[in-house]
């Protein structure tokens, strides 16, 4: 299988939209998150977020969607959100991001590797390399210096992808019981690892 890879430019509102949430709810119900959303809030936060905001890669093979990635500079993370997201618990996840990794960075140069996601029947055969890697460049393209990301504490697939790519972890870990409480995650505690563009 040769996966392709693109940037997402098209309709937002468009067919491709109802696979990404499909694939979205699939992706995080299984190992280990065992998470829970609703349709219209993954369209909502995730999808139509990025669109507006950062930017989405998709991975096909031939004409299905197999994975995906988002990011989102942290420039843009907090301006976006409107006033009435102070209850919603991504907000907060993003707040305590900004406030608790200060210490380490600086802010307005940093891309958030918010998302990422492979179908879990084409996994390890490069395709989440391959998300992170066009992510990078785009960044970079767009004057970002150095990206953050975040994954799960104790059970992650994504940290040692990362760490293969050279990403180092901050001394800092993020407390997310509240938000894991609401979305059913059996992820309780985040690490953060960085690197330069
Ligand atoms: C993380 C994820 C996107 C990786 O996609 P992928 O297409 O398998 O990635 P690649 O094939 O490019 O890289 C595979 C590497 O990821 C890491 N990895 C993948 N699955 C793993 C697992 N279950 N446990 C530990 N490491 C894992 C390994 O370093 C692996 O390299 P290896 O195959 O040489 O051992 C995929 O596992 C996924 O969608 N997981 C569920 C969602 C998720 O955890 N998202 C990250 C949130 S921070």
């Amino acid at each position: 299988m040769k996966a392709m890879i693109k940037q997402f430019t098209g309709d937002i509102n468009g067919p491709v939209s109802r696979d990404f949430v499909n694939l979205y709810k699939k992706v995080f119900a299984e190992p280990p998150y065992f998470e829970s959303y609703e349709d219209c809030w993954i369209f909502e936060n995730i999808w139509h977020y990025h669109l507006v905001k950062g930017c989405i890669f998709l991975a096909f093979d031939k004409d299905k969607l197999i994975g995906f990635g988002c990011g989102v500079g942290m420039d843009k993370v907090e301006k976006f959100l409107p006033q009435s997201s102070a209850l919603d618990p991504l907000f907060k996840v993003k707040c305590f991001l900004r406030d608790e990794a200060s210490e380490y960075i600086n802010g307005n140069s940093f891309f958030y590797m918010s998302e990422i996601g492979v179908d879990s029947k084409y996994r390890r055969q490069g395709v989440g390399g391959l998300l992170i890697t066009r992510r990078w460049l785009w960044a970079a393209h767009n004057n970002y210096k150095n990206y953050l990301m975040r994954t799960d504490e104790l059970n992650s697939n994504s940290r040692s992808l990362y760490e293969n790519l050279g990403a180092e972890i901050l001394p800092i870990k993020q407390d997310v019981s509240d938000h894991a409480a609401i979305i059913n995650s059996a992820s309780k505690t985040r690490i953060y690892l960085h690197g330069s563009l």
